[in-house]
């Protein structure tokens, strides 16, 4: 969790749709937000600080005067996109500094940007920052219908947007093989919506050839198959640093021991969907079952401490 906090002001807020709602951050003192670049979220204190949600910055990275978040009001919420929503124009609002994972790849010269619903948010951040670069992209905007669609009046006549609505005709629906094309070495995909949205292009883009390393995916919810240290049997985690070793029970996540016990492990989402809590492993089997790592990092030795596990009786960490 962020242990920088920075206070923000609404400064501008309107209903983007019925559930979805634009608020402009600036800094109370009139300064320069933190630089950040496309695909960046922020932690946010919500409702009294009695809750931590992570939202992307949807807002032309260029502009330091202000943050811009877009939220959908969850059906099934527990109170966080809700107090976002109850925010009013001159309200104040903590947030950690922009952190990013899912970034625009410097390895690729042609970038293709797939949003489901409100996953549009990052990926905008994205068209922002490759529209004042001079890059070639697209970007697939998949939405139920035109009502339920934010940032319409500024995608619409952009000609790299193509808009892709459910309750449209069959040929505007967005397809991988007729709106990605072939698999290309030069070309990056980019990722971010609704779970079962994201499975679908991930699984239909990797069907036509496309290499994982070239899919690059931000979820804002653990799969069923992962996010989850439940189940596995007990293991001990040794700290390279300090030598010190902690039994972690069947049930227990890794984090939640190191807590307990005053280590200062860094974390933020507790759902494998993050990345702040990657830490290296330097002896023992990793049982990985975060949603944030690749395969390569992986092989790397890379491992999220919130959700993943051991194979082996012993894992020591480079904390
Ligand atoms: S805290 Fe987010 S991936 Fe572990």
């Amino acid at each position: 969790m962020s242990d920088e906090w920075l206070d923000t002001i609404v400064v501008a807020r309107h209903d983007a749709t019925a559930r979805i709602v634009v608020l402009d951050l600036i800094s109370p003192a009139g300064a320069e937000l933190p630089e950040f670049a496309a695909g960046a979220h922020v932690d946010v204190l919500v409702d009294g600080a009695r809750l931590i949600r992570q939202y992307s910055l949807c807002g032309p990275p260029h502009d330091r005067t202000r943050y811009r978040l877009a939220v959908l009001a969850e059906t099934a919420s527990r109170g966080g996109s809700l107090g976002m929503h109850r925010l009013r124009e001159g309200d104040r609002l903590r947030i950690s500094r922009p952190r990013n994972r899912f970034g625009v790849s410097d390895q690729a010269s042609r970038h293709l940007l797939v949003a489901g619903g409100i996953g549009v948010t990052p990926l905008l951040a994205m068209a922002h920052a490759l529209e004042a670069g001079g890059a070639d992209y697209e970007l697939h905007y998949c939405a139920r219908s035109r009502a339920e669609s934010a940032f319409l009046d500024e995608l619409e006549h952009n000609h790299r947007v193509r808009l892709h609505f459910d309750d449209g005709p069959d040929e505007q629906r967005f397809t991988v093989a007729g709106d990605l094309g072939p698999p290309s070495p030069d070309t990056a995909i980019y990722v971010c919506g609704p779970g079962g949205f994201m499975d679908f292009v991930i699984s239909a883009a990797q069907g036509a050839g496309w290499p994982a390393e070239a899919i690059h995916k931000e979820r804002f919810a653990p799969t069923q198959d992962t996010g989850s240290p439940a189940g596995g049997g007990a293991f001990t985690v040794r700290l390279a640093k300090t030598g010190g070793e902690y039994e972690i029970k069947e049930g227990e996540s890794v984090l939640d021991v190191l807590l307990t016990a005053g280590v200062d492990a860094p974390y933020s989402c507790q759902q494998g969907i993050c990345g702040e809590c990657i830490v290296r492993v330097l002896a023992g089997e990793p049982d990985h079952r975060d949603d944030i790592l690749t395969d390569r990092e992986r092989a790397d030795g890379l491992f999220t401490t919130c959700s993943s596990r051991a194979h082996s009786p012993i894992l020591e960490l480079d904390l």
